[in-house]
């Protein structure tokens, strides 16, 4: 079990693992995202502007199965654990999918932005909530009343993640750094436990079936899967 004292303030990053149990596929495994799709023509400022079409394709394809999706375990023990602890509990997220909140956990920061929102290609708008899909000839794709077009607001490869300068706070103040279901190969996540690993006093855990490539920064490791796991991991208050 994972000990937590009243002082202890936690930072847990999830990644596509927390999912896979809910049924949306990770990105790098068997039968993931990226076995079937180059992130090159569906995930970045390029094949945006190459052949929006296709973008919009393959991200309502995902908003189907995101749709379509209920949280699991280890959803609902993070939203508990939220309960428990308060502001004393971080959650960062690479996901775009609304699992977490589904779950019932509050404060989510989705550092790779939400699928379910969409926003201006061009003007500073702000995202809105949007669970359609567009799968219509280029011409008859979404646009803003500026003139600009209608994009996913997730980050694609090549663009800057979201919220990094209170991630980085909460990095640095937390004694607690709890990573579930990602492969550490994406910066600037994969890094995160070092930035906590090399700050002494601190714990940093990884919870997933093999481990990531950024396994040696993590102090302990619990191999399983998220759901199988995280219901029982927290010792009790
Ligand atoms: N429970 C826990 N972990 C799991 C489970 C499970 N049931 N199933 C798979 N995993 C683990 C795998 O072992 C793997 O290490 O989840 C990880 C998924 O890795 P990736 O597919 O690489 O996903 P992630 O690390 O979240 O990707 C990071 O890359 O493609 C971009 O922007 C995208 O946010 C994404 C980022």
């Amino acid at each position: 079990m994972i000990e937590l004292s009243p002082q202890d303030f936690v930072f847990v990053l999830t990644g596509a693992g927390i999912s896979a149990e809910s049924g949306i596929p990770t990105f790098r495994d068997e039968g993931g995202l990226w076995r079937d799709y180059r992130f090159e023509d569906v995930s970045s400022p390029a094949a945006w502007q190459r052949d929006p079409q296709l973008v919009w394709e393959f991200y309502s394809m995902r908003r189907r199965v995101a749709a379509a999706a209920k949280p699991n375990p280890a959803h609902l023990a993070l939203a508990s654990l939220e309960k428990r602890l308060g502001d004393r509990l971080y959650l960062c997220t690479q996901n775009v999918d609304n699992l977490h909140e589904q779950a019932g956990s509050i404060r989510v920061v989705h550092m790779h932005g939400e699928l379910f929102k969409s926003r201006c290609d061009t003007c500073e708008e702000s995202p809105f909530n949007d669970t359609r899909t567009y799968e219509v000839p280029a011409a008859e794709l979404p646009c803003c009343h500026c003139g600009g077009r209608i994009r996913p607001h997730v980050c694609w490869f090549g663009e800057a993640p979201f919220c990094m300068d209170e991630i980085f706070q909460a990095l640095g103040t937390c004694t607690v750094f709890i990573a579930i279901g990602t492969s550490g190969v994406v910066e600037p996540a994969a890094s995160f436990v070092a930035h906590v690993h090399r700050r002494a006093h601190t714990r940093t855990i990884y919870i997933g079936p093999e481990p990531p490539a950024n396994a040696p920064a993590f102090t302990r490791s619990y191999q399983g899967t998220a759901a199988d796991l995280l219901p029982n991991l927290f010792s009790p208050a």
